[in-house]
């Protein structure tokens, strides 16, 4: 059965729709009936993306997502030309690598106002309304596993995305207290996905595609999924789950942090991988 925010005429709204798994969405929500809202902040990426899309109904917003007012307005020109939102994808992001945790602290709060902030800008902007419309609402925030598994490499982002995840588990709470079932919170956790922010010219081959990552985002909602858990053509959901669970043992079994890839643990966690 169609969720009630997917039916022909609902209005969804999407950050980061310029390129890669924010315009993969656009064009199934465009394909599906829905009024959709463009936001990014590339004038040129959305004029690109909305003549690709061809549709009347849809609306292109230049904003920045860290800028708090930027998301008001948003959410006022999304209601002036379509009424209700029913849809929220917060799915802007970037994945610059600032450095490590006690360097350039101009690109941390950069990189955090963006990925971070801009989420929570996004709900702060959108979700009243969304309680007091008639219509259903549905939230879908981007995180990604790496956010959840914190691998090493690039901690400025990893830190935004668990961010991005305890912000998204709490307003799921909270909603379901005050709006059971009508508006409720997601998690998109992409895997490797070939978009922009991949930075390769084709697609790896261990990559999906962002439209294989809205597929699991729309029959998620469907099925009334938190979690939309995409795995992609290198990691199985099994290896997945094995890797959250270790991650979660590293506290439970008072390990190191990030045992994972601490050389003393190295041999227990490929044992726990294989058993
Ligand atoms: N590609 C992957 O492998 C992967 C994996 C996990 C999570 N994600 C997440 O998916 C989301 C979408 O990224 P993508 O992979 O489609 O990359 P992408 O670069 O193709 O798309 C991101 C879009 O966000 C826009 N954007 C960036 N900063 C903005 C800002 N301040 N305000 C408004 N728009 C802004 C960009 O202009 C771009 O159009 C991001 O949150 C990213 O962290 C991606």
């Amino acid at each position: 059965m169609t969720h009630p925010a997917f039916i022909p005429g609902r209005t969804a709204v999407i950050t980061g729709a310029a390129s890669g798994i924010g315009l993969a969405a656009a064009r199934r929500f465009v394909a599906m009936g829905l009024n959709v809202v463009l936001a990014d902040r590339s004038a040129d990426g959305l004029r690109a993306a909305a003549a690709s899309l061809g549709s009347n109904a849809i609306r292109t917003e230049v904003i920045d997502v860290a800028q708090p007012e930027e998301l008001v307005r948003l959410q006022a020109a999304a209601v002036a030309s379509f009424g209700e939102v029913n849809v929220l994808l917060n799915n802007a992001g970037v994945g610059d690598n600032p450095g490590k945790p006690w360097e350039n602290p101009q690109g941390w709060r950069d990189l955090l106002g963006i990925n971070l902030s801009g989420i929570v800008n996004g709900v702060q902007a959108f979700v009243p309304a969304m309680l007091a419309q008639a219509g259903p609402a549905v939230v879908v925030n981007t995180g990604s596993k790496q956010g959840i598994t914190l691998p090493p490499g690039n901690s400025a982002y990893n830190v935004s995305k668990a961010g991005v995840k305890a912000f998204t588990e709490l307003l799921a709470h909270e909603l379901r207290q005050v709006a059971p079932g009508r508006v409720t919170a997601h998690l998109l956790v992409p895997g490797f996905t070939f978009t922009g922010l991949t930075g390769k010219p084709e697609k790896p081959v261990g990559a999906w595609t962002g439209d294989q990552v809205v597929d699991v985002l729309v029959e998620g909602v469907e099925r009334g999924d938190f979690y939309l858990w995409c795995i992609d053509n290198e990691t199985t959901r099994a290896l997945d789950m094995k890797r959250v669970a270790w991650g979660a043992g590293d506290l439970i079994e008072n390990r190191p942090a990030l045992s994972r890839w601490h050389p003393d643990h190295a041999e227990a966690f490929a044992a726990f991988i294989k058993s």
